[in-house]
């Protein structure tokens, strides 16, 4: 199960993945913003962080405007680790490196095209689980 959410900047965007997921028979739980009406973007970041540590969700996908605001909103929650990509590398990167738990994107920054790659490549990449990326994780968590 996939948690999502955005603010108004990502609204859009956020109707393209889903749309996406459900094509692919993916499962997702849909935590708004549910419509283009100017929003916090902190309360959505929370709400799909807070899925994502209970185990409710298995990864959280986050979009703002410019995924920044949502992203650092996110990493304020002990244990998250949402990662900000505009690239597929950085996406697969930080699945094997980072264990990233939560996607972040920003659709002023990225056409929907690109954005459902990196979708793509983020919930398709394992974690690598080498010794040296969980101890450096480790030291993150602490
Ligand atoms: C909203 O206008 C915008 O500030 C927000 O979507 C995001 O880009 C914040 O980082």
């Amino acid at each position: 199960m996939i948690a999502i959410g955005s603010d108004h900047g990502g609204y859009g965007l956020k109707q393209e993945i889903m749309e996406h997921l459900r094509g692919k028979g993916i499962e997702y739980k849909d935590f708004g913003c549910y419509d283009e009406k100017s929003c916090d973007y902190p309360v959505y970041a929370r709400e799909v962080a807070k899925a994502v540590l209970s185990g409710e969700c298995d990864k959280g996908i986050l979009i703002c405007g410019t995924g920044i605001g949502i992203s650092i909103a996110a990493n304020k929650m002990k244990g998250i680790r949402a990662a900000l990509c505009h690239d597929t590398f950085s996406a697969q990167a930080t699945r094997e490196h980072n264990d990233a738990n939560i996607l972040a994107m920003g659709a002023r920054v990225v056409g929907a095209g690109l954005a459902l790659k990196i979708v793509d490549t983020f919930l398709e990449t394992e974690f690598s689980n080498d010794e040296r990326h969980i101890r450096r994780i480790n030291l993150i968590e602490e």
